[in-house]
C-alpha cells in the first residue's frame, strides 16, 4: 500500500480532484466547517497524503496541525503547499494503526479517504481515539455505500460511466493496485455501518454529514 501511494503521489492530487469531479474540495471544506475546531487547537490528519484535509481545516481556523502518513512523499507534496514557514505543521511518518504518540495529546482529527486502505480500520479507528483528549472529535470523510436503491443506481452509474474509465484512462499499467481502490469503493461500509464501528470503538454522539447524495459521508464522533 506504502509503495502505490509514493509511486502514485505525483499525481494523486489530479486524480482526486478528477474522481470527485472537482467536488473534494468541497466536502473537505464543509467538513472542516462542520467540525468548528477551535483556534490554537492541536488536531491530527489522518492519513494527510498530501494535505488537503488538514489545509482546508487550517484555512477555517489557526489549528496546529500534526500530519501522519506512512509515505514521505505525500507529506512532502503537503510541505511544498503549506509554505516553508509553516511553523503550525508537523510531519510524521507513522503507521496510523500503532500511532507515536501518548493518550490524550490532540483537541481533534480528521481522516480523509484513508479508511478503505487501513488493513485493519477498527485498529485505526481505537488508535484515533486514544490519542484524542476526552471531548476531542475525529471527522473521517470516506466514500461509502449508498443505502437506499436510487442512490444504488446513482453511485452504480457513477463508479462505472466516470470513475472507472477516467482510472484506466489516467493511471499507470504499473499501478493495477489503484484499481483495487476503486473496485473497493463499492465494497466498503455504509455509512450506518461506519456509525455502529464508531461506537464500536467507543466513540460517543455519532452522526453522519452526507454529501454527492450520500455516496460520500462524514462520520463524526467524539471521545
Ligand atoms: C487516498 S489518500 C488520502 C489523503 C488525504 N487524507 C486526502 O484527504 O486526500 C490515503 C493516504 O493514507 C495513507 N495511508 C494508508 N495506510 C496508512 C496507514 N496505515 N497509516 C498511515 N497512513 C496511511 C496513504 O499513504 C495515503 O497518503
Amino acid at each position: 500500500m506504502a509503495d502505490m501511494f509514493r509511486l502514485l503521489s505525483p499525481r494523486y492530487d489530479l486524480l482526486n480532484h478528477l474522481f470527485s469531479l472537482g467536488s473534494d474540495f468541497r466536502w473537505r471544506r464543509k467538513s472542516a466547517k462542520a467540525l468548528n475546531f477551535k483556534s490554537g487547537d492541536k488536531v491530527l490528519d489522518f492519513g494527510a497524503g498530501t494535505g488537503d484535509f488538514g489545509l482546508a481545516v487550517r484555512k477555517q481556523t489557526e489549528v496546529e496541525i500534526t500530519a501522519l502518513d506512512l509515505v514521505p512523499e505525500m507529506l512532502e507534496k503537503m510541505k511544498l503547499k503549506a509554505g516553508n514557514d509553516a511553523d503550525w505543521l508537523s510531519l510524521v511518518v507513522a503507521d496510523g494503526e500503532d500511532i507515536p504518540f501518548s493518550d490524550d495529546t490532540f483537541d481533534g482529527s480528521v481522516a480523509g479517504f484513508v479508511g478503505r486502505n487501513l488493513f485493519d480500520l477498527r485498529q485505526g479507528l481505537s488508535e484515533i481515539r486514544r490519542v484524542l483528549k476526552p471531548g476531542g472529535r475525529l471527522g473521517f470523510l470516506e466514500f461509502c455505500r449508498p443505502e437506499n436503491s436510487s442512490m444504488k443506481v446513482f453511485s452504480w452509474f457513477y463508479f462505472r460511466l466516470i470513475v472507472k474509465p477516467l482510472g484506466n484512462l489516467l493511471i499507470p499499467k504499473k499501478l493495477p493496485a489503484y484499481r483495487y481502490l476503486i473496485d473497493s469503493i463499492e465494497a466498503f461500509h455504509s455509512a450506518a455501518q461506519l456509525r455502529q464501528l464508531f461506537q464500536d470503538v467507543g466513540f460517543r454522539d455519532v452522526h453522519t454529514i452526507r454529501f454527492n447524495f450520500g455516496t460520500v459521508s462524514l462520520t463524526v464522533g467524539t471521545k
